[in-house]
């Protein structure tokens, strides 16, 4: 949220930097993080969840120097493909505390998790056989030796529960294409007992993003609670119950008055887990797999105002659009802004900020009520941590923005912006057309 950041002779300051001398130094569009709010956001997330297991989802923000950061903070990472496992390696993430999850995984991807000694939940039946399938190549070809090496895997149950979030994230209901319904979770489980060097060791679900009402994590944990009793009674150890991410941060004054934290969740799942535990004699880890929550908040985008127009309505023209933060255009987002120069303006006016891609609806903010604004100012778009960077996108051939990160009076440049070489680096033209 913007009080995250302070101002300073009507500027907007993050850490002990002005936001206009990381423009001139950096350029627009910028992305800004605050290392500070995210290592405070770990810490408030590891003290409400001592004894859990806390992987970051690498997709809400996957720069090298975030998953640094969840390295040196002993955080270890759920990843969704073969890239992410391989930045979350390459960044140092413990691979003990590395889970491969993804509801369409390619068979190199299989054995790149095998290989790289990470867990895998499995997301079908199908998946599952492909993983067998995949081990036994792996021993011909000596990728790894027989016996050597066992999967642990998990299962995602959709536990067909619906939570109040946008429909495009909402990813543990009846229609979702996420895991398995609940009364064929035992039998997949089962599936596995064929396979001597498949072992079953969790259980894992993920029933959606940016849920501020936690009421259906309760439902949610007492579900998986009652398949690890099944599960344990068809002799499957449960080492790990995986409760996925998912909590929701405020965007809006409105949301922050409902907004839930770490120590809510805590006190409204840790007792069922307990209690499940105690009654079936077994001590599984609970795993967490929060990305939103403690990235979301951290970073600022700053983009530089082209033009402004007084149309049919006031448009606000600017160097970001929907290929450098989508979640707008995608859902309908709101991301509060700031003029970064005019902080303390008090003339307002209601402009529409707009980027500048080739679509009607790369639309950043509607209806904002701003200082006046006027080219060439710098205007502040809050809570773009997650899901920012990570779905940006070359559309329209503009090359993708810097990353800077700030701790106090320190800056670093944790992503160049890119060329044009980033933008045509991988075509090739076929020769009959040279
Ligand atoms: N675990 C799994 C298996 C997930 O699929 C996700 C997010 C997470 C953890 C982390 O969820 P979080 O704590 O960040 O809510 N692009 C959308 C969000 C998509 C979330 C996808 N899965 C957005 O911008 O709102």
């Amino acid at each position: 949220m913007r009080e995250n950041f302070k101002i300073k002779s009507g500027s907007l300051v993050v850490g002990d930097i002005d936001t206009l001398d990381l423009v001139d130094r950096f350029g627009t569009p910028l992305y800004v993080t605050d290392e500070r709010i995210i290592r405070e956001k770990i810490d408030r997330f590891k003290k409400a969840f001592p004894f859990a297991d806390i992987l970051y989802a690498a997709k809400a923000n996957w720069n090298l120097s975030i998953l640094r950061i969840m390295a040196r903070e002993n955080l270890g990472s759920d990843v969704f493909s073969d890239g992410e496992l391989y930045m979350a390696l390459l960044a140092g993430i413990n691979r003990e505390k590395i889970l491969f999850n993804g509801n369409s995984k390619t068979s190199e991807e299989l054995s790149m998790a095998i290989k790289s000694g990470v867990k895998i939940s499995l997301d079908s039946e199908d998946e599952l056989f492909t993983l067998a399938k995949v081990m036994e190549e792996d021993k011909d070809t000596g990728g790894f030796s027989k016996g050597a090496k066992k999967a642990e895997v998990f299962f995602r149950v959709n536990p067909g529960i619906s939570v109040d979030t946008h429909p495009k994230i909402a990813t543990g209901l009846i229609k979702s294409k996420f895991g398995i319904p609940t009364d064929k979770i035992v039998d997949a489980y089962k599936k596995t007992l064929e396979f001597d060097d498949i072992v079953p060791v969790g259980i894992h679900s993920h029933i959606g993003s940016q849920i501020l009402d936690i009421s259906p994590y309760k439902e949610t944990m007492e579900r998986l609670m009652d398949i690890v009793g099944k599960l344990e009674e068809i002799g499957v150890d449960i080492k790990y119950v995986d409760i996925g991410g998912g909590l929701g941060i405020p965007y809006n004054a409105e949301e922050e008055k409902k907004a839930p934290n770490p120590e809510k969740l805590a006190s409204l799942i840790m007792p069922i887990f307990e209690d499940g535990c105690n009654e079936l004699g077994i001590r599984p880890r609970l795993i967490l797999e929060p990305g939103r929550y403690l990235v979301g908040d951290s970073t600022i985008l700053l983009t530089r105002v082209n033009a402004v127009k007084d149309a049919y309505k006031k448009f606000v023209a600017v160097d970001a659009g929907f290929n450098v933060l989508i979640r707008p255009a995608m859902y309908g987002s709101y991301h509060e802004m700031a003029v970064a120069n005019k902080m303390n303006g008090v003339t307002k006016e209601t402009y529409t900020i707009v980027g500048p891609i080739c679509e009607s609806g790369d639309i950043l903010g509607e209806d904002r009520l701003l200082p006046v604004v006027e080219k060439g100012d710098i205007i502040a778009i809050f809570n773009a941590g997650a899901y920012g960077f990570s779905m940006s996108s070359q559309y329209n051939g503009r090359k993708r923005p810097a990353e800077v990160l700030v701790n106090g009076d320190k800056v670093d440049l944790i992503r160049d912006r890119e060329t044009y070489s980033d933008i045509y680096g991988n075509m090739v033209i076929p020769p009959r057309l040279l």
